[in-house]
């Protein structure tokens, strides 16, 4: 890849030291790097380490006169080829999303025409807190990228997702963000379910599946290669979130649902997750055992999300069910395509231990053709599918 001008924002996060490591990856990818570090950010790196590594000057005041004779905000924020901003501190992604310009780094990114690419990073309830989701949902209804924030040990000693990726992973997205090479899902938004749900019966019981996810998030990770903006709705798995991916949690098949219809409008929906069928009224206490009475379950029908999804006044272009089945795999697999109203149905044979495992053999059914792959890892199975995806919406 050519040598691209990058503008890198630095906020006032404790992951702002791996701000220095991402300068130096750029200068020697190519690139060109101008930094601007806010007033906090100049509290955990000084403005010298990155003028060093830069090879360039540093950028902290919105109000500098040898600057301003230029109208230097306007250049900064013009003269870049991509904006990153790394660590994004919960404080700046609000402003960034309240429109706010109280500072140098919020003032180039309100006046940018540039794409946005953000890594937030932060404590975990910090970014768990539904003020800060809400911010990151506006950011990327406004266009912004946003890198999801890896999960792990945190400096605060808590664990979870808010540390920032490392800085390799961060230029891995710059340049997949700046390739000259279009790619075939670029500008379409899928939506992909995975994992199992937990249906509740008491405050420490559920019911589920062996379902694991691995499938899915392969299929999500495929989709995002591919260009595509994903939105997975994911059920409890332990499985780290895909590069580029959005994450939406949910446990039960009610709440899966709920997920789905608010990610609408989108291109396509892969509906990978092995939603439960029943669920059952949950007691509010734990239940006891009682001699030799074991306790009545009354289930009660699930909703069904891909047919629901199917008859829906916003029903995606392409909605692909997935069907898990331990025999007569095709013909049952027919029969539910024309049952839902989908497109296509992933049919796989479960009976073996393909549930958790880390392969797959699935046939593609749609309304006139079935197209069997060989058994192949999941990942491999996830990039044929996103390919096909991406002819069907070509
Ligand atoms: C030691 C320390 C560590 C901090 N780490 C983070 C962090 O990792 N993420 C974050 O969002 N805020 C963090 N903060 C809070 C921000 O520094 C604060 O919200 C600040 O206003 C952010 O300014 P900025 O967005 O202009 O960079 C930290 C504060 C302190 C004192």
């Amino acid at each position: 890849m050519n040598g691209k001008r990058i503008t890198l924002i630095i906020g006032g996060g404790i992951a702002a030291y791996k701000s220095c490591e991402l300068v130096r990856l750029l200068r020697k990818a190519g690139h060109q790097v101008r930094c601007v570090l806010t007033k906090s950010g100049a509290q955990f790196v000084t403005p010298l380490s990155l003028a060093a590594l830069s090879e360039d000057k540093v950028y902290t005041e919105l109000f500098d006169l040898k600057d301003e004779v230029e109208m230097g905000h306007i250049q900064l924020s013009r003269q870049a080829d991509l904006l990153v901003v790394a660590p994004a501190t919960a404080d700046l992604m609000a402003r960034m999303a309240a429109g706010m310009a109280d500072d140098l780094a919020t003032t180039l990114l309100l006046a940018t025409d540039k794409p946005v690419l953000i890594a937030p990073a932060m404590n975990v309830r910090m970014w768990a807190h539904p003020a800060t989701q809400r911010n990151v949902a506006t950011l990327k209804r406004d266009g912004v990228h946003v890198l999801e924030p890896d999960e792990g040990p945190m400096a605060c000693g808590e664990f979870g997702p808010g540390r920032l990726p490392e800085p390799n992973d961060i230029l891995a997205a710059i340049e997949a963000l700046l390739a000259d090479t279009p790619k075939p899902l670029m500008g379409k938004h899928v939506l992909v379910t995975a994992g199992p749900t937990h249906e509740p019966i008491d405050p420490v019981r559920y019911v589920a599946n062996r379902s694991s996810g691995k499938q899915g998030y392969a299929i999500a990770a495929a989709l995002a290669e591919l260009g595509a903006q994903v939105t997975l709705v994911s059920g409890p798995v332990v499985l780290p979130t895909p590069s580029g991916v959005t994450r939406i949690n949910v446990e039960t098949a009610v709440e899966m649902q709920a997920a789905v219809n608010a990610a609408l409008p989108v291109d396509a929906a892969i509906m990978v997750a092995a939603v439960a069928d029943w669920r059952f009224p949950a007691a509010d206490q734990k239940i006891k055992k009682q001699d030799g009475e074991p306790p009545l379950l009354q289930p009660s029908e699930n909703p069904d999300i891909l047919a629901g999804l199917c008859q829906s006044p916003q029903r995606p272009r392409l909605v692909i069910g997935f069907a898990a089945e331990t025999e007569k795999v095709i013909d049952h697999a027919t029969a539910k395509r024309a049952r839902k109203g989908c497109d296509w149905i992933v049919a796989n044979d479960v009976s073996g231990d393909v549930m958790g495992g880390d392969r797959n053999t699935v046939h593609i059914v749609t309304a006139s053709d079935v197209e069997s792959l060989d058994e192949a890892d999941k990942g491999d199975v996830a990039r044929l599918i996103a390919q096909r995806i991406a002819d069907a919406l070509a």
